[in-house]
């Protein structure tokens, strides 16, 4: 975890005006179930699932409170859930597979995602 320390004080300058984000009807509490179940964490190290923690993705500590998804795209709710279903389609160069969720699953990631603004 010591290396997500620098990502957590770079979030510390980020606008705080966007954060946080709300996802109507979503459940963050399923997202993270969700997101263990599917391995998200095989090549992401989330906050809140203790193994694996896979480094090819980057950490998602203190995603919640950056304003863009992998720097290009930005952080908003509609752009974060089509990113998790399918990564490719918003961005055909991206390393990130499209994931095996339905919308509503991928909402209630999205919404957990949304809970880690720590900074
Ligand atoms: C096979 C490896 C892999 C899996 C599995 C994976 N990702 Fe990713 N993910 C990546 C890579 C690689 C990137 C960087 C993509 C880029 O910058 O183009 C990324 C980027 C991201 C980002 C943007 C991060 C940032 O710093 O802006 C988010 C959010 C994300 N992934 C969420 C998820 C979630 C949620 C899951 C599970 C549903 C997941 N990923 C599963 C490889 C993966």
């Amino acid at each position: 975890m010591l290396a997500a320390l620098p990502l957590a004080l770079l979030c510390a300058c980020a606008d705080k005006a966007n954060a946080p984000r709300q996802i109507v009807g979503a459940d963050a509490a399923e997202g993270l179930r969700i997101a263990e179940r599917v391995g998200c964490a095989s090549c992401h190290v989330v906050p809140g699932i203790s193994w694996p923690e896979g480094r090819s993705g980057g950490s998602l500590t203190g995603f919640g409170a950056r304003p863009l998804i992998s720097g290009r795209l930005p952080n908003q709710p509609d752009v974060l859930v089509q990113w998790i279903i399918n990564a490719p389609s918003l961005d055909p160069s991206t390393g990130m597979p499209p994931m095996p969720l339905t919308q509503d699953q991928a909402r209630d990631v999205a919404a957990y995602l949304y809970t880690l603004d720590e900074d």
